[in-house]
């Protein structure tokens, strides 16, 4: 078989014979070639995502040293109840969109406490999985069977549903994800969910806070290498999907916080000069001993900038829980008039 028919139908954003610069922006191999082509050279976190980097992801969330997922778990349970009452009006229905739901698993808490509490619930988890779904679908059968699920398979501005006339919508962004936007990034974002709620719907965020650099930086820099691997996993599939020929072992893992601007980072550092080289983009990308493919960004919040920038989107910071031991927030909002 030749190469040419081993080339991988997920690359389907190129066409056969297009040249690669028309590779559009938002693809893989657009966003791959641009990024590749920077200086200094960078991928976006969100390929992390494939069926492997998603299995990593989970690992990840059970690690001691990723703090935030357990905190944000805890900080959901202990405050479900006061939670409704911050985000929803007294006794009003409500429609719960939670963007990037995944296996919904920390959220199933907080419905049960809510549907305890009387409220007219109506789930719509909305994630580009659809495999995530479907689990997060039998685990509500199975755990939670009162609780009415609508799932929204695709991006979350396409399926966002329309607005019923007494129910409020409740908003869910959860993870600290907003974290992986730039500042830019997260403004657009915000204002873009503004834009799909109605005066006086609400939306709740998870954010990881400003915490001693050594607890964030290990987070990101786990013993266990599952964090390196889930960084390495991005050149791996650029392997499949973009014919490339990334020496896994010509490559490592490296984690930064700066505790100025808050930000933990993460890179892939290249071992020692080689060129690395790419079927589908139809190029080839010499790399220097010591020079880095930028790969992620995770933003740690402080409550002044988190106000500010909810006022900036069309928002009010209208409750803030916080966990008294390991500094991350919930934070609800109000979209405003
Ligand atoms: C899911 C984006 C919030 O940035 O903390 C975990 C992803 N990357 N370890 C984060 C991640 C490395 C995570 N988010």
């Amino acid at each position: 078989m030749s190469k040419r028919h081993r080339l991988p139908a997920a690359a389907p954003a190129l066409a056969a014979n297009a040249p690669p610069a028309e590779a559009a922006i938002g693809t893989l191999a657009g966003d791959v070639l641009r990024g590749l082509n920077a200086t200094p050279r960078q991928l976006s976190s969100k390929y992390f995502y494939d069926a492997r980097g998603s299995r990593l992801f989970e690992r990840i969330m059970r690690l001691p040293a990723y703090y935030p997922t357990r905190v944000e778990a805890r900080l959901l349970r202990r405050h479900a109840r006061a939670l409704l009452g911050a985000l929803v009006p007294t006794a009003a229905p409500v429609e719960l969109l939670e963007l990037g739901s995944g296996d919904g698993r920390k959220t199933l808490a907080l419905c049960r406490d809510w549907l305890k509490a009387g409220t007219s619930l109506s789930y719509r988890p909305m994630d580009i999985s659809a495999q995530a779904l479907e689990r997060l679908g039998q685990r509500v059968a199975r755990q939670l069977p009162a609780l009415s699920v609508q799932p929204l398979c695709g991006d979350y501005f396409q399926t966002w549903p329309l607005p019923q006339a007494r129910r409020h919508q409740v908003a869910l962004f959860l993870g600290s994800n907003l974290g992986n936007f730039t500042d830019a990034e997260a403004h657009r974002f915000l204002r873009r969910v503004r834009a799909h709620l109605r005066a006086g719907d609400s939306l709740l965020l998870g954010l990881d806070l400003r915490k001693d650099p050594r607890t964030v930086l290990a987070a990101y820099d786990d013993p266990e290498g599952v964090t390196a691997a889930f960084n390495l996993n991005l050149l791996r599939r650029l392997n499949r999907e973009l014919g490339m020929d990334f020496d896994l072992d010509g490559f490592r893992h490296y984690a930064s916080y700066c505790p100025l601007q808050g930000v933990a980072r993460s890179f892939l550092v290249s071992q020692r000069a080689q060129t690395v080289n790419s079927r589908v983009l139809g190029q080839s990308f010499p790399f220097g001993p010591g020079e880095v493919i930028y790969t992620e960004q995770s933003q740690k919040y402080e409550r002044a900038g988190v106000d500010a920038m909810a006022v900036a989107c069309g928002f009010a910071v209208h409750a803030w829980f916080e966990d008294p031991e390991l500094p991350y927030a919930l934070v609800a909002c109000r979209a405003q008039a």
